[in-house]
């Protein structure tokens, strides 16, 4: 097993990736703190764990709270005995309107898609230096590596979380803590169902906005969407010993969308 013996937390562990990547985990031998806002989705997810036999506990934990971060860091050191693994999965989507648009929307998503991160880091970092090391994986997305019209907030998030993730890899690699990022493609999540589903009504507006939506689209086994497993298969990898060597990277996971 890639991950016995070690304490993790999974951000947004309530449905798509989130959860595949918990339940990976777990079956890897680790115990897992899944967190979500969604407190329906977030129980039922780690009760599925338990169930098969994995060691899981949900917190309630919004990302964006320093407190809540406290608490879930916290717990994972003070009653589990450590933090050696963090997914920061957790994030919003929505389409924004760069000149028109209010600026709380801006915000908000700010708050949840980059600062969110930091606060993981933070407070993930601090204990693994300690403890003499870690392994972070930040989920950035294929939408930082080029402009979608209405994604300049969504877009900008997942720049920020790239090089967020970048600087503290070069800065806490010497004390052996490994900060990495992936940049999903189209996955087959909610996220991805929701937001195909508002774009079209957005444009089947005669007022709608202007720029093309499309830009390249998968291009693996026919351009299909990838499965939230095929994400949790990256991420656990990514955190393993098996990457030892593999620091401050943004890997697309896109079935070669962004080549
Ligand atoms: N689905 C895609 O095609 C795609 C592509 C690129 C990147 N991503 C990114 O991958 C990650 C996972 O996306 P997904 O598609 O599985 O999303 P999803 O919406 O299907 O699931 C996200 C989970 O995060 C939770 N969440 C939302 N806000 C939260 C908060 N403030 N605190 C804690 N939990 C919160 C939700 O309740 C939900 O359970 C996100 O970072 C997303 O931006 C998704």
């Amino acid at each position: 097993m890639l991950l016995e013996g070690k304490v993790g937390i999974v951000t947004g562990v309530g449905m798509g990736m989130g959860e595949a990547v918990a339940k990976r985990w777990a079956r890897e031998g680790s115990r897992v703190i899944g967190t979500d806002v969604n407190d329906e989705a977030g129980q039922a997810a780690i009760e599925t764990i338990n169930a098969a036999g994995g060691e899981a506990y949900y917190i309630h934990a919004d990302v964006a709270s320093e407190d809540d971060w406290q608490a879930i860091s916290a717990y994972a050191i003070n009653e589990l005995g450590g933090l050696h693994i963090l997914h920061n999965n957790a994030a919003v989507h929505y389409w924004f309107d760069s000149i028109n648009d209010p600026m709380e929307k801006w915000d908000q998503m700010m708050a949840i898609n980059l600062r969110g991160v930091l606060l993981g880091c933070r407070y993930a970092i601090r204990h693994m230096i300690t403890a003499g090391g870690g392994s972070i994986v930040n989920t950035s997305s294929v939408s930082a590596l080029h402009g979608v019209p209405l994604q300049g907030l969504y877009g900008s998030t997942k720049a920020g979380v790239i090089n967020l993730t970048r600087s503290l890899a070069r800065a806490y690699g010497p004390q052996g803590v490994r900060v990495n990022a992936i940049c999903p493609g189209a996955i087959d999540t909610p996220m991805l169902h929701a937001a195909a589903a508002e774009a079209a009504e957005l444009y089947s507006n005669e007022n709608g906005p202007t720029g093309s939506q499309g830009g390249s689209g998968p291009s693996l086994d026919g351009g299909r969407l990838g499965s939230p497993e095929e994400i949790a298969n990256v991420v656990t990898f990514l955190v393993s010993e098996e990457a030892s060597y593999v620091s401050g990277v943004f890997l697309p996971v896109d079935g070669a969308m962004m080549a």
